[in-house]
C-alpha cells in the first residue's frame, strides 16, 4: 500500500492520511480553509472547551465555524469531568455536526490540567477512560450514534511517568476509533525531540485491535513533522496511519500536497514567494470575515511572519508585519514582492 492512502476512522472515510493538527491561535476556519486548499485531508479544530461551549460562550462557538471547502469536520474538546464532556459533546453534535469528536488528553498548560484535562488525562487512565465514555455516550442520544471519538495523548507525565499505553488501552476499551500520540512528555511541553519510537510502539500494539464499527483502530503521529520528508520518515519508520501537522503548517499548508507529491511521485515543488504571500492575504481575508479588520490584522501578525520566514530582508519585514494594522499596510509591506 502506498504511504499515502485513505483512511477510516470508526464508519468515516477520509480520503487521505495527512492532517491538520488542533493547534490553538491558529486551527480556525481560515487556517483550515487554506491548508484544505493546499492538500490537508482533514483539519482539526483547536481544542474547545467543552464547558464553556455548553454554558454558551460566544468564543468558543466561533472556534467551531467550519470551513465550507472541507466536508469533514474534527473537532476537538477538552474538559476535566464527565458531565461537562457529556453536556458539551451532546451540544456541538447538535448544533454543528461534526464528523468525529476529538478529546484532548495531551495539552501541557497548567490552567488546563489544573481543571483535570489535558495531559492529566494521559497520567490518568481510568479518567481517560470515563471521559471517552461519557462522549460516547452522549453521541447515542443524536441522531449520528455512530459518530466517531477519537483522543489525543501524550507519552506521560514525565520520563519516569511514561503512561502512553494504559492511556491508550484505556482509550481502547472505552470505545475509541483513532488515537493520535505526540510522543512527547507533558514535561517536555514543545522541547526536546518527540520520540517516536513510542509511536511504532503504540502502532505495533494495535495491530491487531478493532473499533465496534469493524473498522481497524487508526494510529496517527504528532510531532517534530517539519517537511514532507519529515512525514514520509515518519509513516516508513513507525508504520503509523496517518500524520498530523502542526508547527509545520504554519505559515506553510503547501506541506500538505507537497507531501502528497513525495509520496505518490517522489518529488516535489517549491512554491514561489508571491504564492506564499497571496495565501497569506487570503488568509487574512477570510480572517476578516469572522471578525473585524483590525482584530485580524492584529491576529495574522504572528502568521503573517510565519509565511515571511527565508525572505530577504525578513527581519525588516517583520517589524513592519508587528506593526500592521490594515489589509492595505500587509499588501504595501509586500508590494515589491507581488
Ligand atoms: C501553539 C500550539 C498550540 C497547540 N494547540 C493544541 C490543541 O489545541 N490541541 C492539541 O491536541 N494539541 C495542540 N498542540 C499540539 C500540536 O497539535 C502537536 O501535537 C505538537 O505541536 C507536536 O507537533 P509538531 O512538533 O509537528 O508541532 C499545540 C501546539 C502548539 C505549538
Amino acid at each position: 500500500m502506498s504511504l499515502y492512502h485513505s483512511v477510516h476512522i470508526g464508519n468515516l472515510k477520509v480520503p487521505g492520511n495527512l492532517f491538520l493538527a488542533p493547534v490553538a491561535g491558529y486551527s480556525d476556519r481560515a487556517f483550515r480553509f487554506i491548508c484544505k486548499e493546499n492538500g490537508a485531508d482533514m483539519g482539526y479544530t483547536e481544542m474547545v472547551s467543552s464547558e464553556a461551549i455548553y454554558r454558551g460562550s460566544d468564543k468558543s462557538e466561533k472556534l467551531l465555524l467550519k470551513a465550507q471547502n472541507d466536508p469533514l469536520f474534527a473537532v476537538q474538546i477538552f474538559g476535566g469531568n464527565e458531565t461537562a464532556i457529556f453536556e458539551g459533546s451532546s451540544f456541538i453534535i447538535k448544533k454543528y455536526s461534526p464528523s468525529l469528536l476529538d478529546i484532548n488528553a495531551g495539552c501541557p498548560v497548567p490552567k488546563i490540567i489544573k481543571s483535570g484535562a489535558g495531559s492529566a488525562l494521559t497520567r490518568e487512565p481510568e479518567k481517560l477512560y470515563k471521559m471517552v465514555k461519557a462522549a460516547i455516550l452522549a453521541t447515542k442520544e443524536t441522531d449520528n450514534p455512530a459518530l466517531p471519538v477519537t483522543v489525543k495523548i501524550r507519552s506521560g507525565w514525565d520520563s519516569s511517568h511514561l503512561s502512553w499505553k494504559e492511556a491508550a488501552l484505556a482509550a481502547y476499551e472505552a470505545g475509541v476509533a483513532a488515537i493520535t500520540i505526540h510522543p512527547r512528555t507533558k514535561a517536555q511541553g514543545y522541547e526536546g525531540k518527540s520520540d517516536w519510537s513510542i509511536l511504532a510502539e503504540l502502532v505495533d500494539l494495535f495491530k491487531d485491535k478493532k473499533h465496534s464499527s469493524g473498522s481497524k483502530i487508526q494510529i496517527f503521529g504528532s510531532g517534530d513533522v517539519f517537511s514532507p520528508e519529515d512525514a514520509k520518515n515518519m509513516l516508513e519508520q513507525t508504520k503509523c496511519d496517518g500524520v498530523m501537522f502542526a508547527r509545520g503548517a504554519m505559515g506553510n499548508p503547501f506541506i500538505f500536497n507537497q507531501t502528497k507529491d513525495l509520496l505518490t511521485k517522489g518529488s516535489y515543488e517549491e512554491v514561489s514567494i508571491q504564492h506564499r504571500i497571496n495565501t497569506g492575504l487570503k488568509e487574512l481575508e477570510i480572517l476578516i470575515e469572522d471578525s473585524n479588520e483590525q482584530i485580524a490584522c492584529r491576529e495574522m501578525r504572528k502568521r503573517f511572519c510565519c509565511y515571511a520566514k527565508g525572505f530577504s530582508g525578513s527581519s525588516q519585514i517583520r517589524m513592519q508585519i508587528v506593526q500592521a494594522q490594515t489589509f492595505d499596510d500587509y499588501k504595501k509591506i509586500f508590494s515589491s514582492f507581488l
